[in-house]
């Protein structure tokens, strides 16, 4: 299976598979405890008609849109995600450039492994800065500093990773970061030896927004939930969140709400968005898909924030789906992970490519010459 042969999402994750270590693909296909929730973020859209309109002069259309007070050349925007160099060595040098190339915002993670520094450095387009609030207040600081002075435009706090999720992949594969080195992980190398070849010939793995701060992660291996228990603070709440957008000062979002009244809260705290989210069904399973939720966060607040519908994101119709529910773009994390996985650059290239196409394509199928014209009215609920 080559790159070229990859049509959808689940042919990158397919490749993605056969290429990494088993305990990186189950770190990224994987959710919290039974997984539903993670299956629910994509199946949510299937519940879900559109009706289309016909002879409506589709030659041109227009999928800009504007998100965080960037515009974006498509509604579809890369989340922050962690670890990437270690799904492919270039990691977040593959995928902000990508991200560049299709006009679209890109987030980094505070466990990402390219530092905030060369991001900014080398891509113009807009760039996300998600935060975890860790315990050590001088790293929390540390990092906003950081992204103000590389000229990040936004900044997304995450706010459903109080505690770790149950992640039983995780668990039963050892996974950890940086990888342990064992007998198990040896043999797993042993198979993959193209990817064992870059990831050890290539820099040296860290958690660069963190390492001068805590040597989990980058110097004494931890898994994702070790991580989240022992470094971040659970004390935050609706004064801490807002207390870090006022030393931000620009735009902000809160990524991982999902009910009215935080929505609400959000609006009071002057957040410029919220991201929709359950950690693409990482963290707590039995949590409702952001698709399904979305219609009542948008009926409540949709006039005064800008609600951003995030994961399980496979198909431009399923962006379509969340548009015409009132969404102002659409975001994910496996949406090209996988194919980040499958083939760096031009891994995410391809599956942006395809993304793109099948949201024109089915936007002209609709009827649709911009995204204003996405309505309720399209949609039938089963
Ligand atoms: C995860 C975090 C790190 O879900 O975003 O693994």
């Amino acid at each position: 299976m080559r790159l070229q042969d990859c049509y959808n999402s689940g042919d990158f994750r397919e490749l993605a598979r056969r290429r990494m270590p088993g305990p990186i693909f189950h770190y990224i296909d994987g959710g919290a405890d039974d997984e539903v929730t993670c299956r629910r973020n994509t199946a949510a859209f299937e519940r879900c008609d559109l009706v289309p309109n016909v002879l409506a002069g589709v030659e041109h259309i227009d999928m800009s849109t504007t998100v965080l007070g960037q515009r974006l050349e498509m509604p579809f925007f890369l989340s922050p995600t962690a670890l990437q160099r270690l799904f492919h060595h270039d990691g977040e040098r593959a995928v902000t450039r990508a991200a560049e190339k299709f006009g679209t915002l890109c987030g980094i993670s505070s466990l990402g492994t390219v530092s905030i520094e060369e991001i900014g450095a080398t891509i113009r387009s807009p760039k996300l800065f998600q935060l975890y609030v860790h315990k050590d207040k001088g790293l929390t600081r540390n990092m906003i500093e950081r992204c103000k002075a590389a000229g990040f435009d936004a900044l997304a706090l995450t706010v459903d990773t109080i505690v770790g999720g149950n992640r039983e992949r995780d668990l039963r594969t050892g996974f950890t970061s940086p990888m342990r080195l064992n007998l198990r992980s040896l043999l797993d190398f042993a198979t993959h030896p193209r990817w064992a070849f870059n990831y050890f010939t290539h820099e040296r793995f860290e958690l660069s927004q963190l390492k001068d701060y805590v040597q989990e992660g980058t110097h004494v291996a931890v898994s994702v939930a070790e991580y989240f228990n022992t470094m971040l603070d659970q004390s935050m709440d609706w004064q801490a969140a807002e207390e870090v957008r006022k030393d931000w000062g620009g735009p902000f979002a809160l990524k991982g709400v999902m009910s009215v009244a935080d929505a609400r809260r959000a609006v009071d705290i002057g957040a410029t968005a919220i991201m929709v989210s359950n950690h693409g069904g990482r963290q707590l399973d039995g949590s409702r898909a952001p698709f399904d939720q979305l219609a009542e966060i948008v009926d409540a607040v949709g006039d005064r924030i800008e609600v951003i519908c995030d994961g399980g994101i496979r198909r431009g119709s399923h962006v379509l789906k969340a548009l015409s529910v009132g969404a102002r773009a659409c975001s994910g994390g496996r949406a090209y992970l996988y194919a980040l996985a499958a083939a760096g650059q031009p891994g995410v290239e391809r599956a942006l490519t395809l993304l793109r196409e099948e949201i024109e394509r089915d936007m002209k199928l609709m009827g649709c010459r911009s995204l204003a014209e996405l309505g309720r009215h399209n949609l039938r609920f089963r």
